[in-house]
């Protein structure tokens, strides 16, 4: 093993400064003066630039030789993902490249039953509805659109309404997102879990836009399979990711998209001679099945320097520091004109702050310019999108977000409003 792998086995590669709720010392390079767009993709911190340096500098140096100790801190990568989400075994994690990828392996090797029904929800983000759109067409499945108006709102009867069609029609699978990318909101998963579990239908969620900043857990919630990317909340690269699957699910999924790293000892034949070339080797069964072939070395790293960094802030704390910034925010703006799309009640809230702009501006023509004035923020679907993480700071970004969109609205509609 490079000795210098070996300083700082979590927190990049040279170690760095602690992690604190409010401070983004840790992201000295950033040029956004408020950044707010962890919803669609986070900056690196020191420690994942160190982490990922190091990784470069070992293949330049070592080539094959660089790979064992990585190999190994995936290893660990695996413990911690288990964690952050409530999941026993580390096992029952496979490593992958996004959140689709999680999303088609398990719509591709369920054990399918033509007719076998798949509830899903209008308005998901589509990387969990294409690939149950697929699967529909190769295994002759049904699909069923649910509507998630109804789980808005005190009062919302979205949980009875799932139950009911659950027992009216029963389904194999409902696939929903942790929470929402538009509005932000946060689905009442471990409700969903229960339905689920009494009504025989396995459960199957999308967590990129809550893994990290938003406390999940598999056990509680009845969660038979997740999937998340790494590049949002989890604040890793692109090109990461991670499926959970609970053990005796895992175990019953066909191996349908298999390949030569999903079996028991696929490396053997390399490494110990001759006589270990044997293409029946069993599959493993669990999770892992996922990792098919040579994995992103560079990135699976990276994204194990920055989820070190949330373990050891804490998902509660992140979710707690992340309501009072939005609190705030969403009251500044409200008294603005904004329409905030935030639930009302806690529990249904996330670290997604959407709001329709007052007319005549486009949440479109609004983010172009407050992105020009240094607040990096999104637009999904047409609204106007904050989404706050550990190292925003209240006291010194909402000034700056609240200067700049004052200046806009009496600046006045311009051509590019439209
Ligand atoms: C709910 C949700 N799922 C999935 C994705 C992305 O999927 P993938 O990681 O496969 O690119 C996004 C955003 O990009 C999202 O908001």
């Amino acid at each position: 093993m490079p000795d210098d792998t070996q300083r700082s086995p979590d927190h990049g590669a040279t170690g760095a400064a602690r992690p604190a709720l409010g401070d983004r010392a840790l992201f000295p390079s950033l040029e956004l003066a408020a950044y707010l767009n962890h919803a669609a993709i986070s900056p690196w911190s020191t420690p994942v630039v160190e982490t990922i340096t190091q990784v470069t500098r070992d293949f330049a140096r070592q080539g094959l030789h660089a790979l064992f100790p990585w190999l190994e801190r995936r290893e660990r990568l695996r413990e911690q993902l288990a964690r952050l989400i409530g999941a026993g075994a580390a096992s029952s994690v496979g490593l992958t490249s996004n959140t689709s990828h999680g999303v088609s392996t398990v719509a591709l090797c369920m054990p399918w039953r033509p007719g076998d029904r798949v509830v899903l929800f209008t308005g998901e983000f589509p990387a969990n509805v294409t690939p149950w759109q697929r699967a529909a067409e190769l295994f002759q499945l049904e699909l069923e659109f649910l509507e998630l108006a109804p789980f808005h709102g005190p009062g919302g009867d979205g949980l009875a309404r799932l139950d009911a069609r659950l027992r009216a029609r029963p389904a194999r699978l409902v696939a929903v997102s942790a929470v929402q990318f538009q509005s932000g909101l946060r689905m009442p998963l471990e409700e969903i879990g229960r339905i689920c579990r009494a009504r025989g239908a396995e459960l199957f969620v999308d967590a990129i836009q809550a893994c990290g900043a938003v406390p999940i857990d598999v056990e509680a919630a009845c969660v038979d399979y997740l999937s998340a990317g790494g590049h949002k909340w989890l604040m890793g690269p692109e090109g990461t990711g991670f499926l959970y699957a609970r053990p005796e699910r895992a175990r019953a999924l066909v191996p349908r998209t298999a390949s030569w790293i999903s079996h028991e000892d696929p490396f053997k034949f390399l490494f110990e001679g001759a006589g270990h070339l044997d293409y029946g080797r069993p599959f493993k069964r669990d999770a892992r099945l996922v990792e098919g072939a040579a994995g992103n070395t560079v990135g699976l790293a990276g994204l194990g320097a920055a989820v070190a960094l949330l373990l050891e802030l804490g998902v509660e704390s992140i979710y707690a520091h992340a309501q009072r910034y939005l609190d705030a925010l969403e009251r500044e703006l409200a008294a603005r004109g904004f329409t905030s799309a935030r639930a009302r009640e806690p529990a249904a809230r996330s670290t997604i702050l959407s709001v329709s702009t007052p007319a005549p501006w486009t949440a479109a023509s609004m983010q172009r310019r407050l992105v020009a004035r240094g607040i990096s923020c999104s637009t999904p679907d047409g609204l106007l999108r904050f989404a706050p993480h550990w190292p925003n700071d209240a006291a010194r970004e909402l000034p700056l977000i609240l200067d700049a969109v004052d200046a806009l609205l009496s600046e006045g509609a311009g051509p590019e409003q439209a």
